[in-house]
This record gives C-alpha cells, sequence and structure tokens, in this order.
C-alpha cells in the first residue's frame, strides 16, 4: 500500500475523505495531523479521533498540531460545518487517545525516518502543519513523494471571499511556503470540486449501506447538505475534501494541468488567492498539477462502495 499522512480540519467533508482512506486497503494512513481551521484545534482533533473510531480503527495515531495560521487570526466556518464542526450524526466521544507528540515534531521524524521513496501527503485543510515542518527542516522535502491538496480557486473564483477559497484564506502564508518548497503538488481547487455536486439520492443511498458508517455519513451530509442547499440550490453542493483521496485511488477519475500557482499575500482584497498561470502567460515554470476535471460518478460511486466496507 501507499503510505499516507493526512493533515485535516475536520469538517464534515474531512470526515468523508478520512473513512475513504480507512476503507481503502491500497492506501497506508501512517497517522492524522490536525489543524485548525473549520473549527478550532480542541474540535478538529475530537472530530479526526471520532472518525477513526467510527471506522473502527482506534488504533490509527491521530497528532494534533498548530493551533492557529502563521500570521494572520484564525478563521473558522461553523457557519457551514456547525458549532461543533461535525454536526449532523451523534458520535461517541471518543476513547482512543490523542498522541502526546506535536503534529509538526511528528511529521519531520516521520518524513526523516521514510524510506527513499518517501510519503505521500493528503492536505484537507489550511497548511500550516505541513509549512511549519518545512520550515523548521527543510530536508523533509525530499522525503515528500507528493503533496496532494484541496485548495484554491481560480476560473471559479473563491467562496469565502471573491478571490480566495477557505483553506488557502486562512493561511495563505502558509500555502505560499508550500507552492516555492518545490515538493511534486497536486492541487484539487473549487474548479473541481464544484463539478462533482452530491445529489439527495446518493446521500439517501448511505442510508440503505447497513452499517453505522453509512448512516453517520448521511446524517453529517444531511447537516452540510442544507447550507449547500442555500448556497448552490438545488443541485447539491460539492463534496470537496474526498476529491484528494480519491485521486490516489482512481487518478483515471481527474484531469488536470501542470502550471504555476502563487499565493497573494499583500492586499487584503484578494488575499489568499490562488493565481493560477493556466495560460502560460507568466514565464514562470510549473510547479503544481492542477486538476480541473472529474468523473462525477465515478466519484460517487467509489466513495459509496469504498464506505460500505467499514463497520
Ligand atoms: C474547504 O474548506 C473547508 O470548509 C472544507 O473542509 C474544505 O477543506 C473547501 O473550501
Ligand atoms: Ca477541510
Amino acid at each position: 500500500p501507499r503510505p499516507i499522512i493526512i493533515d485535516t480540519d475536520p469538517g464534515q467533508d474531512d470526515a468523508i475523505a478520512i473513512l475513504l482512506a480507512l476503507a481503502s486497503e491500497e492506501l497506508e494512513v501512517l497517522g492524522i495531523t490536525v489543524v485548525a481551521g473549520n473549527v478550532p484545534l480542541r474540535l478538529t482533533e475530537l472530530n479526526a479521533r471520532k472518525i477513526c473510531e467510527l471506522a473502527g480503527k482506534p488504533e490509527t495515531q491521530v497528532f494534533a498540531g498548530c493551533a492557529r495560521p502563521l500570521v494572520r487570526p484564525l478563521v473558522t466556518a461553523e457557519e457551514v460545518h456547525g458549532k461543533t464542526g461535525l454536526d449532523g450524526p451523534d458520535l461517541p466521544d471518543p476513547v482512543m487517545p490523542l498522541q502526546e507528540q506535536h503534529a509538526v515534531d511528528w511529521l519531520v521524524e516521520t518524513l526523516r525516518a521514510a524510506p527513499a521513496a518517501g510519503i505521500t501527503l493528503c492536505t484537507l485543510g489550511p497548511l500550516t502543519n505541513v509549512a511549519a515542518a518545512l520550515v523548521k527542516a527543510p530536508d523533509i522535502a525530499g522525503k515528500i513523494t507528493e503533496i496532494v491538496m484541496m485548495g484554491g480557486g481560480f476560473f471559479e473564483g473563491g467562496n469565502v471571499t471573491p478571490a480566495a477559497e477557505f483553506n488557502i484564506y486562512v493561511d495563505p502564508h502558509a500555502a505560499q511556503v508550500v507552492f516555492t518548497s518545490g515538493i511534486k503538488t497536486t492541487m484539487h481547487p473549487l474548479d473541481v470540486t464544484h463539478k462533482a455536486l452530491m445529489t439527495r439520492d446518493w446521500i439517501d443511498s448511505l442510508k440503505t449501506l447497513g452499517n453505522r458508517t453509512g448512516t453517520a455519513a448521511a446524517a453529517m451530509l444531511d447537516f452540510y447538505e442544507r447550507f449547500d442547499m442555500e448556497k448552490y440550490g438545488e443541485d447539491g453542493g460539492p463534496l470537496h475534501d474526498p476529491c484528494v483521496l480519491a485521486y490516489l485511488l482512481q487518478p483515471g477519475l481527474f484531469q488536470g494541468r501542470d502550471c504555476n500557482v502563487q499565493v497573494e499575500i499583500g492586499s487584503e482584497l484578494t488575499m489568499g488567492m490562488t493565481v493560477v498561470d493556466w495560460w502560460g502567460v507568466s514565464g514562470r515554470p510549473a510547479n503544481c498539477h492542477v486538476i480541473n476535471q472529474i468523473d462525477a460518478k465515478g466519484f460517487y460511486t467509489l466513495i459509496h462502495d469504498r464506505l460500505a466496507r467499514l463497520p
């Protein structure tokens, strides 16, 4: 299996992404590092552990990382995810422990100890932990096989400001550290997630899986979807973060292009905007594979079939 680390701020869509990873034998989840984002850190780490237990994987190591972005104050998204960050299902308080080590220290230690083929980082939230690790120990870049992230938006614009997508907006400085790190990076922006909208029928189909994961996932998405209905209308809303894991499992579901990506960190108006040189007009070398197409039916079939494997 491909060794991965998931860096996340759960979040209902993060939760589905984590479940997808834990259900897939092609992937070995070495650990989950948690960051402040959708809600503060004490809730994102709690939610991550709840999801591992839901998946029947209490042995998964969960590490808490940075409690705030590098430079800017933390911006959260309770209006999307609810007060707990994981509103919807009634999940028990986790029994599994939170690891004592700080996520940034664990990232550095684990990457340094990794074999030459390296480890893939899946990032589903603001990039604070990853940037902090790269600043603390630049040598780990050589052990990161690839960073596959959910973040950004270009032709599609932003979802938190007209210019910026949430994960990049919350910590634009961290994102710029990542984009200028020289590490192979694949980005799943709003341009792709907005092309795979969740239908009512698909959410309902999770209720018929007959396992507790299906019931809890449907309850999460019922809650999450109510916001998207208000925002995106009858077609349903995007399910952003699972794109990252689906890409590792079935890359053929996606298409994109190698481009240069930089992050705006100077202007308040466009703070956190991902400036994607889609047409190659800047002369700056490509530093990112930017995804913009998805087979939505294949994507939702994959998630449905994998969640069926869990308890
Ligand atoms: C991203 O922001 C968060 O609210 C979601 O979990 C996702 O990672 C979408 O912009
Ligand atoms: Ca997220």
